[in-house]
């Protein structure tokens, strides 16, 4: 039995493919530096689910729909606040929130539904973010592009358009990703015959944890901690002296650099370009990055530990000043757009995903006798 089912080939999709060895993504057919650098959200969004780019018409179709779907009601909003002020982390606010996208839209077909979830968890990421951080959430402007959008809401200001190319090259960077947790978990809820909210509240579930799509915040939190480049291998040495996991390195299928490292490290160079975030920090992360894939192949000699897209993630979002609280509800912005590809691609096959276990209990135990009255 594989670990982890590492390795194990569980579906056939045409979605993207991730080869760990050569250090490749190819999104639809297009290699991820060539696509995510140039397309916007919503192209990448028609690409995974039709398999070809939307014509001019059918973008703005998308867009409009897409801005629609942003539109959140008050009792969802007043919702985050509740939770929000009962102590939940904004990735359980989401994940509550999320739940409410299809009241009342039981009419709607999947791929209308799939809309309504991939604007919803966008705008739900935002606000959440606004209101995480104590600001009002700027209402949703249904004509401004997502990427656009999300960095108003989340803002409370309009941003500048090199913001918003940033924004997009992230959201399309990490769209889609091979059959990761989240990914695997939506195919398995919507192979049961489940509907697409549910198989993205369980994804949503899934991308939270610290192994998967929870790594940037404490990743950003280690750079801060180094604060001076004198002192990176110093503070990488006690981390990993005390066993814990340098956050943003390794990965389950890379045996190289992400290739997403690189598009996010561009696409951080040109936003610095064009005047905004802090160059600062991203040198003293580029040492930071260096010192630790460094001492991690000291470390663990007979493991290919390199960084992942979760290092340069969180450079690029602290960029855009994104708050690290919801470095992860942005991630799950981007990725429901794969999370409903892969569920329509799934619920089209109709197969129930259900595999065996090994069993590695006792048997053939006997119920004890009842003691004897007295
Ligand atoms: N820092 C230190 N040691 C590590 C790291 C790391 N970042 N990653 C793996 N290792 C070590 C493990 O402790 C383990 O050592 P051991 O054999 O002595 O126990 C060995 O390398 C192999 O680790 P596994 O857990 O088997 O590797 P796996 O393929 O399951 O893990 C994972 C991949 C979860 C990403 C892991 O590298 C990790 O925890 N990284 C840090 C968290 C992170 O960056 N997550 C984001 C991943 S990207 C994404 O999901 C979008």
């Amino acid at each position: 039995m594989a670990s982890g089912l590492e390795g194990v080939v569980a579906a056939r999709t045409r979605i993207s493919d991730v080869e760990g060895a050569a250090g490749r993504l190819t999104i639809a057919g297009y290699p991820v530096e060539g696509l995510a650098p140039r397309a916007t959200f919503e192209e990448a969004l028609f690409l995974l689910w039709s398999d070809r780019l939307p014509t001019p018409i059918e973008r703005d179709e998308l867009a409009r729909d897409l801005g629609r779907a942003r539109i959140l009601d008050s009792a969802v909003r007043a919702l985050i606040d509740r939770v929000l002020s009962a102590g939940s982390s904004p990735m359980d606010a989401l994940r509550i929130a999320a739940c409410t996208l299809d009241v009342g839209q039981a009419a709607l077909s999947d791929r209308e539904m799939a809309v309504r979830l991939v604007g919803g968890v966008g705008a739900l990421a935002a606000t959440i973010g606004a209101r995480f951080e104590g600001r009002p959430a700027r209402p949703a402007d249904p004509r401004a592009s997502h990427a656009w959008d999300l960095l108003a809401i989340l803002r409370g200001e309009a941003p500048s358009a090199a913001a918003a190319r940033a924004l997009d090259t992230y959201l399309v960077t990490v769209c889609d990703h091979g059959l990761n947790a989240s990914t695997f978990a939506a195919r398995v809820v919507i192979s049961t015959g489940s509907g697409l909210t549910d198989a993205v509240v369980a994804a949503i579930g899934a991308l939270k944890g610290p192994l998967h799509g929870g790594a940037p915040g404490p990743a950003l939190a280690l750079v801060r901690e180094v604060e001076t480049a004198d002192r990176a291998a110093e503070v990488i040495r006690g981390h990993l002296a005390r066993g814990e996991r340098l956050m943003g390195f390794g990965h389950r299928v890379y045996r190289v650099r992400d290739p997403r490292a690189e598009v996010l490290d561009a696409a951080c160079r040109a936003l610095h370009a064009a005047g905004e975030g802090d160059p600062a920090l991203a040198s003293l992360a580029r040492v930071v990055e260096a010192e630790a894939c460094r001492q991690l192949a000291a470390h663990r000699p007979g493991r290919v530990l390199k960084t992942n897209v979760e290092f340069y993630t969180a450079l690029l979002l602290d960029s855009l000043r994104v708050p690290p609280a919801v470095f992860t509800t942005l991630f799950a912005a981007a990725r429901a757009a794969g999370w409903t590809a892969h569920a329509l691609e799934q619920r089209a096959e109709g197969r129930l995903i259900r595999p065996s276990s090994e069993y590695i209990g006792g048997r053939d135990r006997a119920w004890p006798a009842p003691a004897p009255a007295c």
